[in-house]
């Protein structure tokens, strides 16, 4: 399973152009110097809260000494930013990839209300689920679903946004696999995320098909753009934002699903971490961030995007 841990300054970064952000020429500059900003901008607005709302920082400090993370001092966060407008890599100016979604401005948020640093450990999303698992991660933020077969290696945060399933295939292709019935054969290939809740999807809806998993909804994308794939499962707002770069994608029909909406895993048994989190969500929804935070991801996913992991100098993969 690949892996590489980011510590950045999201709050910094969605603030500011994206040029500015995440300059460096390999991941690990980037992460050194994204902290940094971070703690400068910690400092700068501690500094400032120090005269005016001393009781607020009073409470936020007692919170944060209850709340017990993986590693002290920081909020570890997994993804797998595969996805926009929840989580991607938007691409600065000068072809920087920096983490953007607005599951990663949401975590940034979260981390700041707690005082915490954010830590941003980047998997396939089956790896999210595992790093959870592990309890190698305080949080999973991937668009996930409060999947009740999950229950029993994470807990669930409140929901804080609420989405939908499709089925998509090519425009070619979107008279003929349109119906749950046209699809349920083995000659059809229908495709859907490794782990994801779109794989009970194809298994429930179209059991009889050649149902193919792959790690990265990158990939369904590839295949059904390659013709080896005839249709696949995926969250609508992701297939739309895929669809504005290939416009030859076709959202042929919604897909029911009950437990709908996206939930932040919260590593299993932190009761503490968990209600701080939901705290967090609550004042988000409530302040009018959570809104901002997906308008300025879906403007952002509709300019340069990478969808997938970087290499190992923090660079896109070709
Ligand atoms: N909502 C689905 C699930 O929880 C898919 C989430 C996939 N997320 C991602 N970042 N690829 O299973």
């Amino acid at each position: 399973m690949k892996k590489k841990v980011l510590a950045l300054g999201m709050a910094v970064c969605m603030a500011a152009s994206l040029a500015a952000c995440g300059n460096g020429s390999s991941s690990q500059t980037t992460a050194a110097e994204a902290t940094t900003t971070e703690t400068t901008t910690a400092e700068a607005a501690s500094e400032g809260e120090a005269e005016s709302t001393e009781s607020e920082s009073e409470t936020e400090a007692a919170a944060t000494a209850e709340i017990q993370t993986v590693t002290a001092g920081k909020l570890t966060v997994a993804t797998s930013p595969d996805f926009a407008p929840y989580e991607f890599y938007a691409i600065g100016a000068d072809g920087t990839p920096a983490l953007a979604g607005f599951d990663m401005a949401l975590a940034q948020y979260i981390a700041d209300d707690l005082g915490l640093e954010l830590e941003v450990v980047t998997v396939d999303f089956d790896g999210v689920l595992s790093e959870l698992q592990t309890k190698s991660v305080d949080l999973g933020m991937a668009g996930l679903s409060p999947d009740p077969k999950r229950e029993g290696i994470m807990d669930f945060s409140d929901l804080y946004y609420i989405g939908g399933q499709s089925l998509v295939t090519v425009k070619a292709n979107a008279d003929t696999y349109n119906t749950f019935e046209a699809i349920n054969k083995p000659e059809v290939s229908v495709g859907a995320q490794i782990g994801s809740i779109q794989m009970d999807l194809a298994n429930t809806n179209s059991p009889d098909a050649d149902i193919v998993a792959l790690p990265k909804v990158t990939d369904i994308i590839a295949e059904l753009l390659t013709g080896k794939m005839d249709a696949a499962y995926i969250e609508t707002d992701v297939a739309k934002s895929y669809q504005k770069n290939y416009p030859e994608l076709e959202i042929v029909m919604e897909v029911p699903y009950e437990q709908e909406g996206s939930a932040i895993g919260v590593c299993k048994g932190n009761e503490g971490l968990l209600a701080a989190v939901n705290a967090s969500i609550a004042k988000a929804l409530e302040d009018g961030s959570m809104e901002k935070f997906v308008a300025e991801a879906n403007e952002l996913a509709s300019g340069e995007k990478y969808e997938g992991l970087l290499d190992e100098s923090g660079q896109v993969q070709e």
